[in-house]
């Protein structure tokens, strides 16, 4: 598969798989079933309450650790140095490793949940930094940063992140904001890659799927990793898990993927890294 160079040096492959929603039992199977069929790049978070399960999905497989790619993130209500530090800990032991691959800051601190959230961003980076060099990261980032979220934290950042994850699908990709990372060399990750499944009835990407008989999730996907950012699909079903993987033997035209690029705002989640927990439409 395709991977991705990040800043630090380490790669990712352009397809993971996603596990929000996928718990206790179906988690394990998802996870384990997505291993077998290819995926690598596994992302869960500490908030999801599954990284136990996506452990136990994980040794289902067969896979060697070495083989895999394993995202948690730190949940935005445990953003200080100590915390950090903490919480790490306690995802490493529900996942069973002694290493996690990507670290990632889940959602900025803002004005309305911190006195200082340049500083709590900054606390928890710092503990980040400290942990990557002890070896129990190997690759640090963030998610939900808007511009200004990252261009307060570059000010004492010893480390640039490797990784922003952002909501990224037809509909609401962001734009600005993932030309601004990809500048800085921060690559892009996409969650809900397919829009939570509500992009599906778009008639310019129905009628792209037809002419490339493909599925709509699989046009979603390949359009998202042609702009060279990385997408994280979940599915529990054995069947998608498969068919979204299946995205390398056709490619979208520089046409179609400005129609889709300028399709109207949908899908949408409403949640805003600086106004959290408010939500905007
Ligand atoms: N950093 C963040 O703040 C953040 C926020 C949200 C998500 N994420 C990450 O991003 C991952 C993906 O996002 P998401 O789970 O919100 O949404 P998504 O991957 O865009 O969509 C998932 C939905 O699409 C369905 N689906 C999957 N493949 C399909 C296919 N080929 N055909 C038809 N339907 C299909 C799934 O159903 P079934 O499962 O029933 O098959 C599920 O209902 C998450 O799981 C999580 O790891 C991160």
């Amino acid at each position: 598969m395709k991977e991705i160079l990040l800043n630090d040096g380490r790669k990712l492959p352009i397809v993971g798989f996603g596990t929000y929603k996928a718990k206790e039992q179906d988690g394990v199977d998802a996870v384990a079933t997505a291993i077998k069929n290819g995926y690598t790049l596994i992302d869960t978070a500490s908030i999801y309450g599954n990284e136990e399960a996506v452990g136990k999905g994980i040794k289902k497989s067969g896979i060697d650790r070495e083989e895999l790619f394993i995202t948690t993130k730190l949940w935005r209500e445990c953003l200080s140095y100590e915390e950090t530090k903490i919480e790490l800990e306690k995802s490493l032991e529900r996942l069973a490793v002694d290493y996690i691959d990507l670290y990632l800051i889940h959602w900025p601190a803002n004005a309305k949940n911190y006195d200082n959230w340049q500083q709590a961003n900054a606390d928890s980076w710092r503990a980040m930094e400290e942990l990557q060099a002890e070896g129990k990261i190997k690759s640090i980032g963030v998610s939900n940063f808007f511009q200004e979220h990252l261009e307060a934290l570059l000010k004492t950042a010893k480390v640039t992140p490797s990784v922003n994850q952002i909501e990224f699908h037809p509909g609401y990709w962001q734009q600005e904001l993932t030309e601004y990372c990809q500048k800085q060399n921060i690559v892009i990750e996409a969650w809900s890659p397919l829009g939570k499944a509500v992009v599906f009835d778009n008639e310019v990407l129905t009628s792209i799927a037809t002419k490339h008989n493909k599925s709509v999730a699989q046009v979603c996907l390949r359009w998202v990793i042609q702009h060279n950012v990385i997408a994280i699909p979940k599915s529990t079903t054995p069947k998608r898990i498969i068919e979204n993987l299946e995205i390398f033997d056709f490619e979208l035209t520089e046409d179609e993927m400005s129609s889709i690029d300028a399709l109207p705002k949908m899908g949408f989640s409403g949640e805003m890294p600086n106004s959290w927990p408010d939500r905007v439409k």
